[in-house]
């Protein structure tokens, strides 16, 4: 079986789960991300073909959403906070810290595909500033020492 084929499989079942329709458009989108960790072009040609809607919609809606990613993006998502909050609590030098550490800036991923940085405006935990999001698990009061632990973890034990 090639890639692109068993991604187009994989992506025909995720649509089925929606109900093979085009009002479930957003939640195959998360789908296929969460399951490829960005959403492939591939992917967005099968979707759109099992929910019967021409490609540049589903491409369209893909592009609209900042959470979603169109490029390849690494097996760790490190996301930066940089809302005021977190901002007045040195978000930018924390920034600076990821960006030398890891060697790419937001939008890269490192090359052997462990992380991605990004950006974000406000993930809700205000009161927790500077946060920065890795994956799932929010880290508040984020510190230079905290973010060279956290990486050293990651690398530790391969991917999370
Ligand atoms: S500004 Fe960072 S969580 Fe709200």
């Amino acid at each position: 079986m090639t890639k692109a084929m068993s991604v187009a499989a994989k992506t025909k079942q995720i649509v089925k789960k929606h109900g093979n329709d085009k009002s479930g458009m957003i939640a195959v989108l998360q789908d296929i991300q969460e399951t490829f960790n960005y959403l492939p072009k591939e992917a967005l040609k099968a979707a759109a073909k099992a929910m019967k809607v021409p490609f540049s919609r589903v491409y369209e809606a893909a592009t609209f959403y900042t959470a979603f990613s169109l490029k390849p993006r690494g097996k760790n998502i490190v996301k930066i906070c940089l809302g005021t909050a977190c901002h007045v609590r040195g978000a930018s030098a924390l920034q600076d810290k990821f960006e030398r550490t890891l060697g790419i800036k937001p939008g890269e991923t490192t090359k052997d595909n462990k992380f991605s940085l990004e950006t974000v405006n406000c993930v809700g935990a205000c009161a927790l500033g500077p946060v920065v999001v890795i994956n799932t698990d929010y880290h508040g009061q984020m510190t230079m020492k905290k973010i060279d632990k956290i990486i050293d973890n990651i690398n530790k034990e391969g991917a999370q």
